[in-house]
């Protein structure tokens, strides 16, 4: 996508760092969701906390999406970008009492639950305000995600959701909870999940535990079944759109439902991370006793998830290759930290100062996590017209 004049050119009058947001791309990933969830009836919450930037957030909103929240500002931000009230689900274990006064007023789709206390607050705010709450109770299907331990959220360990050995006393609460509506179950079990089998073990769960709901008199209309479909880091070009249809089709064959109940999903990554790149331009190339490192502007206080979670971003030198050598480079930022290093023994053509690279799939997770660390600029964004 990068090795072309036209980018290099393009790219080569702005000041870097910052991210490039290629909108067509972005369009067509909504398309292709939006038409697998459509077909199936499911509905999709995106996660803003993937990317919250508002001409990301303004195509999504645009496309009928809901959103997924996980704080009161990304509650109000959804709200200022035009996303319908009762299509916006408000999670996290830690909201506060300001939090949810705003979301009771906003009158949300629902409250994802997260623990029994939590059920109790939400329940005395909601009377306060002569409102009812509506809820589904985040349960904890103590499942292994297979992905990195710092983004699997499923397994008991996990502070997320409310655990089995707890449900029984939270269905009797929730009977209490005069305030409180129960509108559905709630699951995520981690990020960056290419194993459709995780999802399918998850839909062995959710059945599971909507059964053991309904036998005690509780209806549950909707499924929220979260996020947490992978992207291909390795191949952006190859694979620049998920695969929704193989996605969906896990939970349409193995998720029993009647056809009342609904099923509803909080993707983030899948949507928006092909869609965006970290253009950053060689200040210096040096030659070490064993390694060529290539020091570039971005650092990771603009990229954080190499540092945080080793992740592997491809990188790329934009513009025509002119059949140089390639060297194996460990392509390092700025931040006095040995962790700031976007990847070691890539393979580049031989780089000069002043020639810019692509750090790709940078679209999820990438400009949300940026930092002020060192005092550095706040990172900016260019993107391309749709
Ligand atoms: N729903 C809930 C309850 C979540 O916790 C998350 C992500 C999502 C939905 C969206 O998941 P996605 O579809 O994007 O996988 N910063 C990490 C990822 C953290 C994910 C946190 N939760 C990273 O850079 O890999």
């Amino acid at each position: 996508m990068f090795n072309n004049k036209t980018m290099l050119d393009r790219f080569s009058a702005l000041e870097t760092p910052f991210y490039f947001y290629d909108l067509d791309l972005l369009e067509q990933t909504l398309d292709a969701a939006k038409k697998a969830a459509d077909k199936r009836g499911f509905h999709i919450h995106y996660a803003l906390k993937a990317n919250f930037n508002e001409h990301i957030l303004a195509l999504i909103q645009s496309k009928g999406f809901g959103a997924d929240c996980v704080s009161g500002n990304e509650v109000q931000k959804s709200i200022d970008m035009g996303f319908d009230a009762s299509k916006i689900t408000f999670a996290g274990v830690g909201k506060s009492d300001k939090e949810i006064i705003a979301a009771l007023q906003h009158h949300i789709f629902a409250f994802n639950v997260e623990s029994i206390q939590e059920m109790e607050v939400i329940n005395d705010l909601a009377q306060r305000l002569g409102v009812t709450a509506n809820v589904s109770l985040r349960i904890n299907p103590n499942i292994d995600a297979h992905t990195h331990h710092y983004i699997t959220t499923g397994l008991d360990e996990n502070k997320f959701g409310v655990p089995n050995s707890e449900l029984e006393k939270a269905a009797s609460v929730l009977r209490g909870c005069e305030a409180v509506n129960l509108v559905g179950l709630h699951f995520h079990v981690g990020s960056q999940i290419l194993d459709m089998n995780v999802f399918k073990s998850l839909c062995v769960k959710v059945n599971e535990w909507k059964n053991w709901f309904e036998e005690r008199g509780t209806y549950i209309k909707v499924l929220n079944v979260g996020g947490g479909l992978g992207v291909d880091y390795k191949a952006p070009d190859e694979n620049p759109i998920p695969d929704f249809e193989a996605y969906f089709d896990v939970f349409d064959k193995f998720l029993e439902r009647n056809s009342k109940q609904e099923v509803h999903f909080e993707l983030g990554r899948a949507l928006v991370a092909q869609c965006g790149s970290l253009v950053s331009k060689v200040l210096y190339t040096k030659s070490g006793i064993k390694k060529h490192f290539l020091i570039v502007d971005a650092g990771m206080t603009e990229l954080m998830r190499p540092a945080l979670y080793q992740a592997y971003h491809k990188i790329e030198r934009i513009g025509e290759d002119k059949g140089e050598e390639v060297l194996n480079y460990d392509v390092v930022g700025p931040i006095c930290e040995s962790s700031d290093c976007f990847g070691k023994e890539v393979e580049l053509p031989r780089c000069q100062r002043g020639d810019l690279i692509a750090i790709r799939t940078a679209g999820a997770y990438g400009e949300v996590m940026a930092s002020r660390y060192n005092l550095r600029e706040e990172i900016r964004y260019v993107y391309s017209e749709v």
